[in-house]
């Protein structure tokens, strides 16, 4: 339903987030110069075959951003407490996509979250695919809490793995009236495709806000440039203060 200038009234926001949303919280990203994929070759670490070949210098690496997300220094930022203020606050349908295997979103009390590459503090069994919280190190020793047999890995998408939550997000993306892409350098796919299929409506808000223009920055309408801590805030509440309007 819309209002006498065209607007939806209730309308559907759909979030992204990536990586640079989570940078000011002590968490590193993967492509700025100081980012993960410039001190670890990725293909290392972060494929199926990584794993088979190698699968205790995989679980390190998991183990270590576990551990890192898990030390007292970390918490959610400014950022991350906005996105949770405009889903409590938003007369529509909201769903927030994230990128990121940490639990920010959710520690700042966001309730609606996909993650579509997985989530660090899971475990998933290699035979059985049951996914079971796991807050501690993954050992080549450990088995399957469900099945009792198989070996577990991270419970995190893989390069060359099907990300998840496709179908949800699919539907959401193609309902939305606002399309809001946070901290994402725009580089991986489909991720970095969502804003090209919400533009084929052409009058869909899309918003880039990022430290720097993304690979993807030509098919958004608005632009904000900055840290997510100044630009998220501000942008949450100028959205907030326009649809009660
Ligand atoms: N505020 C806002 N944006 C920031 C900040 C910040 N403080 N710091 C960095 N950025 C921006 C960078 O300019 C960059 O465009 O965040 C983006 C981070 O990009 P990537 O490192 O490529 O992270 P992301 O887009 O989330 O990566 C996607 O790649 O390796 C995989 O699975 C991994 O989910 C990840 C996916």
């Amino acid at each position: 339903m819309t209002d006498h200038t065209g607007r939806a009234k209730r309308p559907s926001l759909v979030v992204l987030t990536g990586a640079g949303i989570s940078r000011e919280s002590g968490i590193p990203t993967f492509r700025d110069a100081d980012g993960l994929w410039a001190q670890v070759d990725l293909e290392d670490v972060a494929t199926p075959e990584a794993f088979a070949r190698d699968p205790e210098r995989v679980l390190d690496f998991y183990n270590a951003r576990r551990r890192v997300l898990l030390s007292s220094d970390i918490a959610p930022n400014a950022a991350h407490v906005a996105l949770a203020r405009l889903e409590e606050s938003w007369p529509g349908d909201f769903l927030l996509i994230t990128q990121n295997i940490d639990d920010l979103h959710e520690r700042a009390g966001s309730k609606r979250v996909l993650h579509m590459h997985g989530e660090l503090l899971k475990a998933r069994c290699t035979l059985c695919e049951e996914v079971h919280p796991w807050p501690k190190d993954i050992t080549l020793a450990d088995t399957c809490p469900a099945c009792g047999r198989g070996p577990m890995r991270p419970h995190v998408v893989w390069f060359g793995e099907i990300p998840l939550h496709m179908e949800e997000i699919t539907q959401a993306l193609q309902a939305c009236d606002i399309f809001v892409s946070i901290g994402t350098s725009g580089t991986v796919w489909p991720a970095a495709g969502f804003v090209a299929e919400v533009a084929h409506r052409p009058h869909t808000r899309r918003v880039e806000l990022n430290l720097e223009p993304s690979e993807q920055n030509a098919l958004f309408t608005e632009h904000h440039h900055g840290p997510a801590t100044r630009i998220v805030p501000a942008f949450v509440d100028a959205l907030l203060a326009d649809v009660r309007e």
